[in-house]
């Protein structure tokens, strides 16, 4: 006989399902097969890279030299020349002397946000920054202080409100948010940062490779790179790979986290495969780029196709196109309904977004059909019909 679990666990874990399932907001994992039978616009592959043939060939040719894993953390072996390159081909690009490559972007907020403030600190960050950074700042001890989402005159009247903070001040955000696809005014951020000297920490997971002249993500367009202190970036989004980075100007960062953030010391590295296929796809984003690619026009050619439906649809720039629905269940049926006309789109629900802000989550990518975005408003208007 298995061993049973405590009574009084069971119920413990139960609970909290209950309610969830209730309220239509249990999760469940449910596999897909390589070849899906929808469109995807749920996941995060906005250039269309996880099956470039440049990227694939990249992997596959590491997977013969290195094998398929990197077998240790990176301060024993796990730590190869793959790895290497790939921080130099990102620093480069970016802009910044220094990076370093996590297994995860997960991992890599909670590390930089865990390791380097300090109790005694302060740390101001937008609302809806990630689940990822929210972990690494509850376990650093710093103080916490939350400001409006986007809201940079909240941000500069709590700048100067502390203005005199004895320990070290942080401004952290994200460029492209997870889940509304906006973004700060990274100009005026930069000005901030010019006049009162705080740290700042931006992750422009959802910027890779779509926003920048070529591709670097909103820091570049926006010219303002040389202000961010340190960037996390992923290769599993925008790069169509795994992984993830981050990117400083001082060495310093580098240095420190490598010795002292547990998320590195103590996991085995990312394979060498994987930084393969990032390196790879750096090229192709540069690539798209340099051929004139316009990811702002196709951006609003769907987001104006999508509000003849659902007309609280944002305008932006951005890969991700938020559907406000507000109900949980209503946005739950409107994706299964999706799904069934051969669109898979997310369904995004609390706790992932504040209570009543259910939404459809559009995730843009290239080479789509052109009709793909009236193709979709129709789908979206039989998907919401009662
Ligand atoms: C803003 C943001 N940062 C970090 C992450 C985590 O990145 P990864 O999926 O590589 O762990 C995510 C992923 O969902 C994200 O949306």
């Amino acid at each position: 006989m298995p061993a049973a679990p405590d009574p009084k666990l069971l119920a413990r874990l139960r609970a909290p399902l209950d309610e969830r399932a209730a309220l239509s907001l249990e999760r469940t994992l449910v596999p897909r097969a390589p070849e899906a039978p929808w469109v995807c616009l749920a996941d995060n592959d906005y250039m269309g890279l996880a099956h470039d043939p440049q990227v694939v060939a990249a992997g596959k040719a590491a997977l013969d030299r290195w094998g398929a894993s990197s077998s240790a953390s990176p301060l024993i072996t796990g730590y190869t020349a793959e790895h290497a390159a790939l921080e130099r081909e990102l620093g480069d690009w970016c802009g910044f002397g220094h990076a370093l490559v996590w297994n995860t972007g997960f991992a890599a907020n909670a590390a930089v946000l865990g390791t380097l403030p300090k109790p005694g600190d302060l740390v101001l960050a937008d609302r809806l920054i990630h689940a990822s950074m929210i972990s690494g700042l509850l376990a650093s001890g710093a103080r916490l202080q939350r400001y409006p989402h986007l809201d940079l005159a909240k941000l500069e009247e709590l700048l100067k409100k502390h203005s005199g903070h004895e320990g070290v001040v942080w401004v952290v955000t994200e460029s492209v948010f997870s889940m509304d696809g906006d973004y700060p005014d990274l100009k005026k951020l930069a000005a901030l940062k010019a006049e009162h000297g705080f740290t700042l920490v931006v992750d422009e997971a959802h910027a890779t490779g779509w926003h920048g002249p070529t591709g670097a993500g909103l820091l570049e367009r926006e010219g303002v790179a040389a202000y961010a202190d340190i960037v996390v970036g992923t290769l599993g989004k925008g790069l169509g790979a795994f992984g993830a980075y981050t990117l400083f100007h001082d060495e310093i960062f580098r240095r420190h986290l490598l010795n002292f953030a547990p998320e590195f010391v103590y996991s085995t590295y990312l394979p060498p495969a994987c930084a393969a296929s990032a390196r790879a796809a750096v090229r192709c984003v540069k690539a798209l780029h340099a051929a004139g690619l316009d990811t702002g026009a196709l951006s609003r050619r769907w987001r104006d196709a999508i509000r003849t439906v659902v007309p609280g649809t944002p305008e932006g720039d951005s890969p991700i196109v938020p559907i406000p629905l507000g109900d949980a269940a209503r946005t739950l049926r409107a994706a299964q309904r999706l799904q069934e006309s051969g669109w898979k789109v997310g369904a995004v629900r609390p706790p992932t977004v504040p209570e009543g802000g259910a939404r459809l989550r559009v995730s843009l990518r290239l080479g789509l059909d052109e009709n793909a975005p009236a193709e979709f408003a129709e789908a979206l208007r039989s998907a919401l019909a009662e």
